[in-house]
């Protein structure tokens, strides 16, 4: 059993232990702009981000941790995120602590629908309540490193997010982020193309 784990912040590789790619084309339905989607998978289908997941502490009481490394792009104005998930037990709350880069935490109630974006960023930490959708953003220039330290009984539910998606955007307006909703920004889109 570890108890202590070194691990590099800039690769978020922790020594023994696998990272786990995903790529544009793991997250085909997540990105609102679909044409500029195509383009990228054309161009060589990007890095979206790496994440390693310590899950070798079961039982009551134990914790899960893992370590997110989300890199900097753009699919045509929506800046690159994680697919987001609930946690398959629904009263899981999550504790994010960011080691580098800048972005955006994209939180949404599972029954209320009520969203908010947090400030997910170097030596800032973010409380994830239960029963809410969580997925990172990255808006800066470099790799956004994280970790997330959550109940070993949380479990990890993609689906629900995958059927319905998040009902806010994150996209840049003149190089700065702005915090959208997906029907709005839908809509934009489909304006652009007339
Ligand atoms: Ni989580």
């Amino acid at each position: 059993m570890n108890l202590s784990l070194p691990f590099d912040v800039t690769s978020g590789a922790i020594a023994g232990y696998a990272q786990t790619e995903r790529r544009l084309s793991d997250l085909p339905a997540s990105f609102a702009d679909q044409k500029a989607l195509a383009g990228l998978l054309d161009a060589g289908n990007p890095l979206l981000y790496r994440v390693s997941l310590i899950e070798e502490h079961n039982g009551p009481g134990q914790l899960h941790y893992g370590m997110g490394v989300l890199m900097p792009g753009q699919v045509g104005r929506e800046y690159f995120m994680t697919k987001g998930h609930f946690h398959a037990w629904r009263p899981a709350a999550e504790v994010y602590i960011g080691l580098a880069g800048q972005g955006l935490m994209l939180l949404e109630h599972e029954e209320s629908g009520e969203c908010h974006a947090i400030p997910l960023s170097a030596n800032t930490v973010v409380y994830v309540p239960g029963h809410t959708a969580h997925r990172t953003v990255n808006t800066g220039n470099e790799p956004l490193v994280y970790w997330g330290v959550l109940s070993s009984d949380a479990g990890h539910d993609y689906g629900a997010v995958g059927k319905r998606n998040f009902r806010q955007v994150v996209v840049a307006q003149e190089g700065k982020p702005l915090v959208m909703e997906r029907a709005d920004f839908l809509a934009e889109l489909e304006a652009e193309k007339l």
